[in-house]
């Protein structure tokens, strides 16, 4: 964990967190919606930017399309901006999946080679690991991470045991999705740099959520969504790439600008509706206009305190650090023994206290356990919290 991150986290966790006000979100309000970490969620005037612009599109398609493509440019330059990233090895993608993608796609593997991951990393992205390496003939590990995790110092261990001369490239989560765990990428790749490793950081929960500089995180390549912490419209996600790596990372849709550069092969992937990416620069905005470190400051102190309410009134073992030291702006808790335990039960109980209760919250197996997910962002309350409290303790009774 970097020093930055832990000074900017230790405070003390308060009873009462103040709201921000906000404009409206386009939520709806009678759903107690604690799983901003899934898809984000969008305030109105980002969706109603993002409608405009593709009715300016459908208005007149060759235009917009193609000969104002300098669009793609300015809101590349503002993200980027945003983000700490040289906006010359930024280039827009679908997701955070398809950026993974384009990685893995671009590196040569050869049989002796091999792709080294977390057990926590995000069941997608285990699956496109496994094909490459499948494809390439090399081959895929994960190592595990166990649970309760207590400090950062545990987890750079881990990593540093886990390489061995066979690996070339290293998949590592910023944020881990089902733990909700921050991973120490920079102490991470500190140690990868001295082995030789290749270092992908697969960074989907971390803009808008973390204090995020990439250059600074210093990997070879850095992925993200916008979509879900920056509040954007879905399909609004990117890759970086250390300018090492400029000419030999393509994008998965390789098209007319096949060897023109990195910018320009990421900036025309074939046909498709840029407005997600064009609005994720309005989405960045509306953040400063409000102030992104007070956004991230509010979203964990009321996931903090939401963690701790729910260990406390679950009497469970915490997971993650209690002091919010380790996570963002979700956290991951112990369901109570008598709730689900297994997969597939904790999916059925999902839709159950939805339909049951209108709450909107992620309950599955993590290494044998039942948990929940909780997710902070300006439209949560305090009192969401007690929904869920009043709704568990109604199916335990
Ligand atoms: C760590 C991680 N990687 C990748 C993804 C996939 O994101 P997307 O579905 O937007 O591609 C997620 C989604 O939650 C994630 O948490």
């Amino acid at each position: 964990m970097s020093n930055d991150f832990e000074n900017r986290y230790s405070m003390t966790v308060s009873t009462e967190i103040k709201p921000i006000k906000t404009e409206p979100w386009m939520l709806d309000p009678s759903i107690t919606y604690l799983n901003h970490g899934s898809f984000g969620a969008r305030v109105v005037s980002v969706f109603d930017y993002q409608v405009a612009l593709k009715r300016e599109l459908e208005a007149s398609p060759v235009d917009f399309l193609d000969r104002h493509r300098g669009r793609v440019e300015d809101a590349r330059r503002v993200v980027a901006s945003f983000l700490g990233a040289n906006s010359a090895g930024f280039g827009f993608v679908d997701n955070a999946t398809t950026g993974v993608g384009c990685v893995v796609n671009s590196i040569k593997f050869n049989q002796n080679d091999e792709i080294l991951t977390t057990s926590l990393v995000y069941n997608g992205v285990r699956q496109l690991l496994r094909r490459v390496a499948s494809d390439a003939g090399c081959s895929y590990r994960e190592f595990p991470i166990d649970l309760p995790i207590h400090n950062a110092a545990e987890i750079v261990q881990l990593v540093s045991d886990a390489i061995t001369n066979r690996t070339k490239l290293l998949v590592i989560d910023h944020v881990a999705s089902a733990a909700a765990v921050v991973l120490p990428v920079h102490e991470i790749i500190q140690i990868c740099r001295n082995k030789g490793v290749l270092v992908l950081v697969d960074g989907a929960h971390a803009p808008g959520m973390l204090d995020l500089n990439i250059e600074n995180v210093g990997a070879d390549w850095y992925v993200g969504n916008l979509h879900k912490w920056v509040c954007a419209p879905l399909g609004a996600g990117f890759v970086w790439a250390s300018e090492e790596h400029h000419e030999t990372t393509h994008p998965m849709t390789v098209s007319h600008p096949y060897e023109e550069g990195f910018v320009k092969e990421f900036d025309w992937q074939g046909t498709k509706d840029i407005t997600p990416w064009l609005a994720s620069a309005k989405a960045v905005e509306w953040g400063e206009e409000i102030g992104w470190q007070r956004i991230q400051e509010h979203n964990h102190a009321l996931v903090t305190w939401m963690h701790r309410t729910l260990v406390e009134t679950w009497n469970v073992e915490p997971l993650t650090p209690v002091d919010g030291s380790m996570i963002g702006n979700m956290a991951t808790v112990r369901l109570p023994d008598k709730c689900p335990q297994e997969m597939e039960e904790c999916l059925q109980f999902r839709d159950y206290i939805f339909e049951k209760n209108q709450i909107e919250v992620p309950f599955f197996e993590l290494h044998g356990m039942g948990v929940v997910r909780l997710s902070a962002q300006l439209y949560t309350r305090q009192t969401n919290l007690e929904n869920l409290i009043r709704a568990i303790s109604d199916f335990l009774s």
